[in-house]
């Protein structure tokens, strides 16, 4: 269906341009250093786990449950650190490894393990010849940049409202023994905030790789991070794969880094029995034992869930206005022309947006030089390449209200100037 510049006759539409063209000659003129592309989260959420801070002083006792904090030892982590993130994930705590302040660092680590050493008793993926990766796209870039700089190479895979397409999934998995592994973040993906659907869950759970060693990297980054009440409902792969009796298939990660303090967090990985051995087995080797005196600190803040959903509700009220004034102010300066989608997440830390074809590396380069830095168009694609060049990540999480709010007025010129550009193109 032709946008609303499309279907201007050409008078009107070089009108409209130069209208555009001086609002955005405005902005220009007003000087904006605006941020809109860091997915961290704002000063006002990092102050809420200040308190964390206080609750180990000179003379608080370092031991969780009998094991000692203040000294070598207890490599998968304090008791009650593992408990908490057992429940978080809805595993059992003898499955999980707490360790490092890093999930991304825990991916990284298990990848290399598989890479250089070979998992599930296969050869090294290093001595396998090609191998790839499936990245649901758009996704995560640091995903993509661990397996690109390994030489995995990486494939993209349609992303759809209920999560990636399975249906190329199973195909590309059950055919390709080269297929080694795929990325997902199953609630609340980064970028789009879809959370995939029971259906999603239940397919993955189900697939029959060809390669042995073929493993879903599940980065539950999300877990927790709901912006309503009434948060998305992601169903629990390692119960799906008790019913199916199937096992070594999935790593699941999460960390508290936007729980707590980004890192300066607690990290966790879980997986089958066998898996979670061999990264055991992998983890020795390259740490004596994890930080567990911040282990320490964040079960003294946060105690358990519970604990850590209250904390959340908290990150909640601050952040929901934010995603809410992005929702506004794209539905006010833009629903009408149908120039673009978007994405309208009940939780995470992203909205994905969708210009005309081709006008996504336009929209980002007007918007630097108007003053507001927006995330790389590509970034969310593998090598950096969006086929069609019209995905670009919205990251409102860091900046304060009036300044995103500051930052989408200028955006919504942008994307209102780029996609009248292209209809006269
Ligand atoms: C999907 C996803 N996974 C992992 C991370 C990084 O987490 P960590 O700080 O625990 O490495 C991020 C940060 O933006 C993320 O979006």
């Amino acid at each position: 269906m032709p946008n609303a510049y499309q279907n201007m006759g050409p008078a009107e539409l070089d009108a409209m341009i130069a209208q555009l063209e001086a609002e955005a000659e405005a902005i220009r003129a007003r000087g904006l250093k605006l941020d809109m592309a860091r997915g961290k989260p704002s000063v006002e959420q990092t102050n809420l786990s200040r308190p964390m801070l206080d609750t180990l002083t000179s003379k608080s006792e370092l031991v969780d449950e009998g094991a000692p904090a203040d000294n070598y030892g207890i490599p998968d982590g304090l008791p009650s650190a593992r408990r908490l993130a057992a429940d978080l994930l809805g595993v059992d705590a003898q499955n999980v490894l707490v360790c490092g302040s890093s999930s991304l660092n825990l991916m990284h680590d298990v990848v290399v393990n598989a890479y250089t050493k070979g998992i599930g008793g296969c050869k090294p993926w290093c001595q396998q010849g090609e191998i790839a990766f499936l990245c649901p796209s758009p996704g995560y870039d640091r995903h993509f940049a661990v397996t690109e700089r390994y030489g995995i190479k990486n494939i993209p895979i349609e992303m759809t409202a209920d999560g990636p397409n399975m249906d190329e999934v199973e195909r590309l998995v059950s055919t390709d023994a080269s297929i080694k592994g795929m990325w997902c973040v199953p609630k609340y993906a980064n970028p789009t905030g879809v959370t995939y659907s029971d259906e999603v869950v239940r397919r993955i759970a189900a697939l029959k790789p060809l390669a042995p060693d073929f493993r879903v990297f599940w980065d539950n980054a999300y877990i927790v991070h709901d912006l309503y009440d009434e948060g998305d409902k992601l169903l629990n792969i390692f119960d799906v794969l008790a019913e199916q009796g199937r096992e070594n298939l999935v790593y699941e990660f999460a960390s508290t880094a936007k729980i707590t303090f980004p890192s300066s967090g607690m990290a966790f990985v879980t997986a089958s029995p066998v898996d979670i051995a061999e990264i055991r087995a992998a983890f020795a080797i390259e740490r004596v034992s994890p930080e567990k005196i911040s282990q320490l600190a964040h079960v003294r803040f946060l105690h358990d869930a519970d604990g850590v959903r209250a904390h959340m509700a908290k990150h909640a009220e601050i952040l929901r206005p934010r995603f809410e004034l992005v929702q506004q102010k794209l539905e006010d300066g833009l629903a009408d022309l149908d120039v673009a989608t978007w994405t309208k997440p009940r939780g995470g830390y992203f909205v994905s947006f969708d210009g005309p074809e081709g006008s996504a590396k336009a929209i980002v380069s007007l918007m630097s030089e108007l003053g507001v830095t927006l995330t790389g168009a590509g970034a969310t694609w593998p090598y950096g390449e969006d086929p069609r060049d019209t995905n670009i990540r919205i990251a409102p999480t860091f900046p304060s209200p009036d300044e995103l709010g500051e930052a989408l007025d200028v955006f919504v010129v942008a994307v209102k100037l780029v996609s009248a550009r292209l209809a006269r193109a």
